[in-house]
């Protein structure tokens, strides 16, 4: 569910005309809606109810400090991945010990900043990783709480780019070397081992993966409370997919996913942390684009938008689905044709969408681009030299450009001429 609904024939952002924000900050932008993003932060933090827990938003898929203030202010803890992240987290507000550090490659100026700064823990994915936690920490005289991210080697049954939970993807520290890691990570006097950390994928639409995998995450728990660890959290990470269709998909529920969690891991008295990004940014966001030509080809025609790969390249980096609706609803029973929904970027992989049945669109119409809250604006680049896409946040009735659209002269200054130019 979210809140873009057609109000008087335009789709509105909550109760914000998106032709109005169109007007006033030009075309393509992305909106994002409070509304859906508290809700679907709610969703978790109820459906885990009564266990201790912690949800802590994945920053990859939605990094801007106004949408992380939104949530933090709610409670929410932080998934980070980088310095750039870390420093984000903090910028919106949310204290250290909300904030879990993951990704393959902490660099040693990443975990010198997070223990200076505050962490809850880091997430560590390999022995040496865990070494140089140890040796920073003991540089400034503190101790760094770690869970160990293991690679269950599960099959998530998503698409091959999001996919690390078996165990010829990079992530990780094998299950089966696990015991071996804890022993040494509880013999480095610079960690104190909190808890166990999976993340098997992104865009899982069956709950099996994740529970074969959780399963695997219980017996670990006992083994190595057995040989005298200290597991009192256990990280599950995200990957709770969304529906990017209205039609067929159903990915499971937050409520079904949580119950879920309770049967497999409820029993160990463990904090559970959860990591969704998707799930609470995915929905909560458009891409709005503009339509600057109707190009009739040869059998085909072209819808070409002022957005492209460059603005949201998941269509062209997985073969994602994104519906593509009209700003100005269709009248009920008005025509239809096929289009190829295309951007100017001079490449063919700058395709939207093929043979998508739309209404008959001119120059001129909006569309929006439905599920572009996750992973849409944080992989936007330059490509073509098309200035980054702004963003835009709707509370009620009122919006705010949360990041404005770089002037084209602002774009370019960034580039320095060397002496001899
Ligand atoms: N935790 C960890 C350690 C992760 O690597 C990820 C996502 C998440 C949590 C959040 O997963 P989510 O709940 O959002 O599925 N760019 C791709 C998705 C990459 C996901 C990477 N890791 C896409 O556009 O589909």
């Amino acid at each position: 569910m979210d809140h873009f609904l057609y109000k008087a024939g335009i789709l509105h952002a909550e109760d914000v005309a998106l032709t109005d924000i169109a007007a006033r900050v030009g075309t393509p932008f992305y909106v994002y809606s409070t509304a859906t993003l508290t809700r679907h932060f709610s969703l978790f933090t109820e459906a885990l109810a009564p266990l201790p827990h912690l949800v802590c938003f994945a920053i990859k898929s939605l990094s801007n400090v106004a949408v992380l203030k939104t949530l933090g202010d709610l409670g929410a803890g932080m998934d980070v991945v980088s310095m750039g992240e870390y420093l984000r987290a903090r910028a919106a507000g949310v204290p250290g010990e909300r904030i879990v550090f993951s990704g393959v490659g902490k660099t040693p100026a990443e975990i010198r900043t997070a223990l200076e700064g505050g962490i809850r823990q880091f997430n560590v994915e390999s022995e040496p990783e865990m070494r140089a936690i140890s040796e920073i920490a003991l540089s400034l005289g503190t101790v760094a709480p770690i869970a160990i991210r293991v690679n269950p080697d599960v099959d998530a049954h998503t698409h091959a780019k999001i996919a690390t939970g078996k165990s010829e993807n990079k992530f990780g520290i094998p299950i089966a070397k696990a015991i071996a890691a804890y022993a040494e990570a509880a013999s480095l006097p610079g960690l104190k081992v909190v808890g166990i950390d999976v993340h098997i994928g992104s865009q899982l639409t069956e709950l099996a993966p994740f529970e074969a995998a959780f399963r695997k995450v219980a017996e670990l728990t006992e083994t190595l409370r057995a040989a005298g660890h200290q597991i009192t959290r256990l990280d599950l990470g995200g990957g709770l997919g969304i529906p990017y269709t209205r039609s067929n998909e159903a990915p499971p529920l937050p409520v079904e996913y949580a119950a879920m969690i309770k049967r497999t891991l409820g029993h160990l008295g463990c904090e559970i942390e959860i990591e969704p990004g998707r799930l609470i940014s995915g929905n909560s966001g458009l891409l709005v684009s503009e339509v600057i030509y109707v190009k009739n080809g040869e059998g085909r025609d072209f819808l070409i938008l002022d957005a492209a790969m460059n603005d949201l390249v998941r269509p062209s980096m997985y073969d994602a689905h994104h519906d593509i609706i009209p700003v100005t609803e269709a009248a009920p029973g008005a025509p239809t044709q096929p289009f190829d929904v295309v951007g100017p970027v001079c490449e063919t992989g700058d395709t939207f969408a093929k043979q998508r049945e739309m209404p008959l669109l001119a120059s001129g119409d909006l569309v929006a681009f439905r599920s572009a809250g996750a992973y849409g604006a944080v992989m936007a680049s330059e490509y073509n030299s098309r200035p980054l896409v702004p963003e835009v946040l709707v509370r009620g009735d009122q919006f705010a450009v949360i990041r404005e659209r770089p002037t084209y002269e602002e774009m370019i200054a960034r580039d320095k001429l060397p002496q001899w130019l």
